[in-house]
């Protein structure tokens, strides 16, 4: 406890400098100064200590550079608490000082992360859930304020049902929809886009209070405009696949480009990783272990593994786009073949990866097929090395999670894609690669 005294946040001055005590000091642990010395001399002491900020402005007189500043306090209390060394130059010009975030504050930034994060996978459920039930295409327009008002009267719902009829999938597969069921897919649409700005707000409003505060590091002020970036361009890129969703369709049935839904949900997922690992770095205290070549091949492998189910669940999302998972429901044989007949059908032959259904279901397997190999081999590989505690157990479940993940594939295809067991494949992705996010943060190199 004592030793969360820091010497940070020291501005340095001639003749004095504030000392700045993590949050999670108390004022009992500041009284237990028993001494400050200041180049060897006894020095004249104030400690003030704010009950927020908890600081100590620290006055010395006969201030000399550099000096060794020392804090100490009984030794049946702990002994010293820390060393600051003055560094002002001669001219007595304070030198910068790196600033140093409270571990409190660490803390709390990272759980707002790993709370947006949370919030995204909802996201990504919701609208996984939107598409498997075909709601995606029912709100035809797109406004930031004006669109979180639903209809309230008949009137405006008739108005909007009015505005669904001129779409392609009300003319082409819709014709009998009644109003009654024409609310639920708008309300399924609604709540997906709300759950969006939702995410806005408990993203960007926290952001600029820990921005203000000084709790984001230098290095991580970057990241954060990264992440608010991406949230905003998943927002118009959401709309921008629906608006492929409401133009006339080449064959007759209407659906959202498959390479804007493939964005859509690619982006989502990099921004939840991104959440995802800078939060687990910031809330997570880092367990020791030696960087040993193995550990490192190890790491790099676990990396190799994280990419892969990134693809995999990007390679889904063009079968998802396509209904791809209504073609050949038979596990492993693709009907009576072990190598469908009609991969290349398309010319040029490039366009069969992305808009053949028999191609893009083919690749998708040999992915899912191939992660969940190579995640296995991993965990057997690490069974001959000592992992610290937590590396191992996140390894362990994501090797179990990824025989889950490729059973719920292969249940998918042979129901052939019920919504539930679709969504809760989907949903397993994230899980997979959250661990996969997790065990890599456990494997990286600790700060010397
Ligand atoms: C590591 C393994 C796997 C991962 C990470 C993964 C990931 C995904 C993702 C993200 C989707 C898109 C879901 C959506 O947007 O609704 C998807 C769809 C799908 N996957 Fe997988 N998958 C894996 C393995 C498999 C396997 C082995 C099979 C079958 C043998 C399979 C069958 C399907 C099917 C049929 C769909 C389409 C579902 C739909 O239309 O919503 N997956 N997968």
């Amino acid at each position: 406890m004592l030793s969360r005294l820091t010497a940070g946040g020291v501005e340095f001055g001639r003749s004095c400098f504030r000392l700045c005590v993590s949050p999670g000091a108390s004022t009992r642990h500041l009284q237990q100064i028993s001494k400050l010395s200041c180049g060897g001399r006894g020095v004249g002491v104030t400690l003030h200590t704010g009950a927020a900020l908890l600081s100590a402005p620290v006055r010395c007189r006969g201030w000399k550079s550099p000096t060794l500043v020392q804090l100490a306090v009984p030794k049946q209390n702990g002994g010293r608490l820390a060393q600051l060394r003055q560094t002002t130059t001669s001219a007595g010009v304070a030198a910068p000082v790196p600033q140093q975030i409270p571990a409190r504050a660490e803390k709390i930034v990272g759980s707002w992360l790993l709370v947006s994060a949370g919030m995204v996978f909802g996201a990504v459920a919701i609208g996984g859930l939107t598409r498997l039930t075909e709601s995606g295409l029912s709100m035809v327009d797109w406004h930031l304020i004006k669109g979180m008002k639903p209809p309230r009267t008949q009137q405006e719902w008739e108005d909007y049902f009015k505005m669904y009829k001129e779409t392609p999938q009300w003319k082409y597969q819709n014709r009998e929809m009644t109003i009654q069921e024409f609310k639920f897919i708008f309300y399924m649409e609604w709540f997906h886009r709300m759950w969006g700005r939702t995410i806005g707000l408990a993203f960007f409003l926290p952001a600029a209070y820990f921005w203000r505060k000084g709790w984001i590091s230098k290095a991580m002020k970057p990241r954060l405009a990264a992440y608010g970036s991406l949230l905003v361009f998943q927002g118009l890129l959401g709309w921008f696949m629906v608006k492929s969703g409401l133009e006339e369709p080449g064959d007759d049935i209407p659906r959202v480009s498959q390479y804007r839904l493939a964005a859509h949900l690619g982006s989502a997922f990099l921004l939840y990783v991104g959440l995802l690992w800078t939060g687990l770095l910031h809330v997570l205290p880092r367990q020791k272990f030696e960087m040993t070549t193995q550990m490192r091949q190890l790491s790099k492998y676990a990396h190799g593994t994280m990419s892969l189910v990134f693809f995999t669940a990007l390679s889904g999302a063009f079968v998802a786009g396509l209904d791809a998972g209504l073609v050949y429901n038979s596990f492993p044989k693709f009907g009576d073949r072990w190598i469908p007949d009609d991969l290349f059908n398309f010319d040029p032959k490039w366009k069969n990866m992305f808009e053949n259904h028999t191609t893009v279901q083919f690749n998708h397997r040999i992915l899912g097929t191939t992660t969940a190999v190579a995640i296995l081999s991993l965990w057997v590989w690490s069974r001959r090395l000592r992992l610290a505690p937590r590396a191992s157990l996140a390894l362990s479940c994501l090797a179990g999670m990824s025989v889950v993940q490729i059973s719920l594939g292969i249940g998918t295809l042979l129901l052939y894609v019920p919504t539930w067991l679709a969504s809760t494949h989907q949903m397993g992705s994230l899980t997979l690669l959250s661990f996969a996010v997790w065990l890599a943060t456990e494997l990286k190199k600790l700060p010397k």
